[in-house]
């Protein structure tokens, strides 16, 4: 649990409410939260979503694992508290800017059940939607496409009695357990993975339909 140490501090209200800027913007915000193991192509379905998004008129942006850890969470490990810190900060940012009137994808493996949860509950009390999007594709298949080196740097690591804690090699990975889309990423492709996320979207009027 995060320690509160924010004292004598007031939430100040705006004179700008969520619904000018839905006006303003003519979409409603929304997070859609990807999970998988490393390399199962999240990134690749959030950036293929998001440009699918901005050419259809729509504002849309990518938080990502690899280029938040370059900034905002460079202070940031791997340890189970470390990760549990990086999916606080970035279900936080995620949700300002949902209700900014972002669409807002996250690509971030967020291995832990009860840290995904926690982002689905802040989503749902600000009245935000909150889409969980679990890439399942099997580690054999991640482990096998290995586009950065690591798994193979992982079980080097393991070989050597050491171990570095990688995800599905020797730190857990919890699927989700009712997630809103499940994307197969290893039997289509990221183009459609990405079309069905979008389908999504409009039939939950996030997205209007294309007009034939
Ligand atoms: S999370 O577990 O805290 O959600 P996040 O998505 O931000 O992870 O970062 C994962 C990325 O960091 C991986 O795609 C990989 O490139 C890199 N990485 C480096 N070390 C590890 C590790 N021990 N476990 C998993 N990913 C790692």
């Amino acid at each position: 649990m995060t320690e509160v140490r924010a004292t004598n501090i007031t939430w100040h209200e705006g004179h700008v409410s969520r619904e000018d800027r839905q006006k303003l913007l003519n979409q409603k915000g929304a997070t859609i939260w990807f999970t998988g193991l490393s390399g199962s192509g999240k990134s690749t379905i959030a950036f293929t979503v998001e440009h699918a998004l901005v050419e259809r008129g729509h504002l849309a942006y990518v938080l990502d694992g690899d280029n938040i850890r370059h900034g905002l969470n460079k202070n940031l490990g791997f340890s189970a508290a470390d990760r549990e810190e990086n999916i606080r900060r970035i279900g936080e940012v995620a949700k300002l800017f949902a209700d900014a009137g972002v669409l807002t994808l996250t690509s971030f493996i967020s291995p832990y059940r009860k840290d995904r949860d926690q982002v689905r509950k802040i989503h749902a009390e600000a009245g935000l939607p909150f889409i969980e999007i679990y890439v399942e594709v099997p580690i054999e298949v991640c482990e096998q496409r290995d586009p950065k080196g690591l798994y193979k740097k992982a079980r080097a690591a393991l070989a050597e009695g050491k171990g570095m804690g990688f995800t599905g090699v020797d730190d857990p990975y919890e699927a989700p357990t009712s997630p809103e889309i499940v994307l197969r990423n290893d039997q289509i492709t990221p183009q459609e993975a990405a079309a069905q996320v979008l389908q999504y979207l409009e039939s939950k009027d996030l997205l209007p339909r294309l007009s034939k």
